[in-house]
């Protein structure tokens, strides 16, 4: 695993967004996997800032959605796939052909997870997966005990996840239980594994995350057994590693 400390939630950003531009000047298709939450906004608006300046062509890029509130009505503003689509994907100058994700208004939910995995597959897998990290150290809605070989389902949300969360909506009670989740393993699956952190509220996460053992009750430590993950901290972030 890589650590790399930068100054600010900006530099981070910036940092991430060009890695991301490289692998599109070598891949110009490739899959990218997004998270949503505040973290990873500074590398959206670092990305479209290249597209719109023309120093990248993101045209051929594809997107999916790392996971995805269960029963928001469809539309949603906070639908994780209206957050995508907003943030991501139309700043991009993408259209929604070029977005994946689950469903998370299906019937049988567990047969769109299942169908999500399986799409996610056909479509070559996750080229470089983009990750936060909750101030529980879950990473998708991976939140703690789960398991480190799981697949792409329904979990609970924490009521520590749906206070933080709390922020997105009009009230507290509005923030659904449950959310459909890339498993651990899925997100394991990706060629790159790209976590962002940035604040102090996430300083105890990180260190468990880099420093402490590989753990379910951390799900993040599952990228120490990556082979290619890398964790881009600010300096808030970084004040509990050794
Ligand atoms: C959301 C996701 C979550 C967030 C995490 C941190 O798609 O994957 O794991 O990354 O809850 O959220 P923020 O960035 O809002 O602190």
């Amino acid at each position: 695993m890589e650590v790399v400390i930068v100054q600010d939630a900006e530099a981070g950003g910036e940092l991430i967004a060009e890695t991301i531009a490289n692998l599109l000047r070598r891949k110009p298709d490739a899959l990218l996997g997004v998270a949503t939450g505040s973290t990873p906004l500074p590398i959206y608006q670092a990305l479209t800032a290249k597209v719109r300046s023309g120093a990248l062509d993101a045209s051929g890029a594809r997107i999916a959605q790392l996971d995805e509130y269960v029963g928001l009505p469809a539309g949603h503003p906070e639908s994780y796939r209206s957050v995508v689509l907003r943030e991501v994907v139309e700043p991009l100058g993408l259209t929604e052909d070029a977005f994946m994700g689950p469903d998370g208004a299906a019937e049988d939910v567990q047969a769109a997870c299942e169908a999500y995995d399986l799409a996610l597959a056909q479509a070559g897998g996750v080229d470089l997966q983009l990750l936060g990290i909750g101030t529980d150290g879950h990473i998708g809605f991976n939140e703690p005990c789960s398991s480190l070989a799981s697949r792409t389902r329904i979990k609970t949300l924490t009521r520590q996840t749906r206070e933080d969360n709390a922020r997105f909506f009009d009230s507290p009670d509005e923030v659904p239980h449950h959310v459909i989740t890339q498993g651990i393993g899925t997100i394991l699956e990706a060629r790159h594994l790209v976590l962002l952190a940035t604040g102090e509220g996430k300083a105890e996460a990180v260190a468990q995350t880099v420093e402490g053992p590989v753990a379910a009750v951390v799900p993040a430590s599952a990228l120490q057994l990556h082979p290619h993950a890398t964790v881009v901290v600010d300096e808030a972030a970084a004040s509990k590693l050794k």
